[in-house]
């Protein structure tokens, strides 16, 4: 690129870069944080939008909402559905002038009962300090607060098997407990969860407490993953730039992958992207197929540059062993190609019996796997690399 001009003065360097995408017509609505517009724009979740609404509609009537439990697998639409439903509730509510208090939560953000509790009690008397007073002090002041100014309180918990990670629900006793204490106003949660297993791990009464209702997401089908495609694509880009292809194959793509429209959305925003980038008017199934496989690289780039110190010497070890074309690596070689790594970084070597550890975990990350057999003397493990020996080495080279 020539920066100069004919009378040899610098232009922009920015003159030569289009303002004006020719693809997207608004970038916002393949953001996985969009918040759709209208019921239109949440295609097959009819049922779902309309049972939340109409559980939580009571609160219009000046009656505490029952507890409402929502579950399924991650990219089924949980989150946009109580966001869009919350987000109404709160427009009818004013409609009405009637106050009703909503909170929305994500318990991976907001991640201790601590933080939550004074999150929620900030919101009718913003006075209390982010820290310094204990759990059960701001608990109290919740529930004088509630009664006195006779409020009804919505909460909507998101990701709330995140607590339990940290073994931390004292929250959930808290908010389910809280209307026998209140004699004016309401308290209703809405928990949400990703964890299909969510229920085996809390406490039996707890859980009947927060499921008075139950919303079950199932996971989209390859056509209902086009329909969700279609609706944000008309948003997104401007008309025609989608092959026909593209919506249909990145569906069955994600269709496969749980049926995740989180998978869905992020493939026709990166094939967008992609062919963006390269100067493209048209997305093809080319830029989807690179997309994807971007998408994967991204994956395990990060599982191998995220694993602990050991684990990376002991893959590289493996790495390099295949590289220098050994045919058959055995869990010996692979020890003494560690213990010459350990040594030129002097660092103090782990056990042959720990590092049989890590390979036995390296095999369950699907970086490498092995047969056991015997070989010579003795039974030992024939060791295969999953990834390209290269890609590991350059990746893991800086660090070691
Ligand atoms: N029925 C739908 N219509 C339109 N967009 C959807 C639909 N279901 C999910 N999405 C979108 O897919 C992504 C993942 O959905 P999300 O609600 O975050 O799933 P979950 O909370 O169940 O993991 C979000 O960007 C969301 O807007
Ligand atoms: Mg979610």
């Amino acid at each position: 690129m020539v920066f100069l001009d004919e009378d040899g003065t610098f232009r922009n360097i920015f003159d030569n870069i289009p303002l004006f995408s020719s693809i997207f017509k608004n970038r916002e609505a393949v953001r996985f944080d969009y918040v759709p517009r209208n019921e239109r724009e949440i295609p097959h979740r009819r049922k779902e939008l309309r049972k939340l609404a109409l559980i939580l509609s009571s609160v219009l009537r000046d009656s505490v909402p029952s507890n409402v439990f929502m579950y399924g697998k991650t990219g089924t639409g949980k989150t946009v559905v109580a966001k869009f439903v919350l987000d109404q509730l709160i427009k009818k509510a004013d409609e009405l002038k009637k106050t009703v208090f909503v909170d929305y939560i994500n318990c991976r953000i907001s991640d201790t009962s601590y933080r939550i509790i004074v999150q929620l009690t900030r919101l009718l008397d913003p006075k209390i300090p982010f820290t310094g007073l204990p759990y059960d002090e701001i608990y109290m002041r919740l529930v004088e607060k509630i009664n006195s100014q006779k409020v009804f309180f919505i909460v909507f918990l998101d990701e709330i098997d995140q607590l339990m990670k940290r073994k931390d629900d004292k929250i959930l006793y808290s908010l389910v407990r809280m209307n026998s204490e209140l004699r004016d106003g309401g308290l209703s949660v809405v928990g949400i969860t990703n964890d299909l297993k969510f229920k085996e791990t809390l406490d039996s009464r707890i859980i009947s407490a927060l499921s008075d209702e139950e919303i079950f997401f199932k996971p989209y089908n390859a056509n209902q993953l086009r329909d969700i495609l279609e609706n944000r694509a008309e948003i997104a880009f401007h008309k025609g730039v989608l092959e026909e292809t593209v919506i249909p194959l990145i569906a069955a793509l994600a269709a496969q992958e749980e049926g995740d429209a989180r998978i869905a959305i992020d493939l026709l925003r990166l094939s967008a992207e992609l062919a963006e980038r390269e100067g493209s008017l048209i997305v093809t199934d080319k830029h989807v197929k690179r997309a994807r496989e971007k998408i994967k690289d991204d994956v395990l780039n990060k599982a191998i540059v995220s694993l602990p110190f050991h684990s990376k010497l002991v893959l590289y070890s493996v790495a390099s062993l295949k590289k220098g074309q050994r045919d058959i690596i055995t869990t010996g070689k692979v020890y003494s190609t560690y213990r010459y790594l350990c040594q030129k970084l002097n660092v103090n070597p782990l056990s042959s019996r720990s590092v049989s550890e890590i390979i036995r975990e390296l095999d369950t990350v699907n970086l490498v796997s092995y047969d056991v057999g015997s070989i010579g003397r003795g039974r030992t493990k024939k060791i295969h690399l999953e990834v390209e020996c290269q890609k590991i080495i350059d990746l893991l080279e800086e660090e070691i």
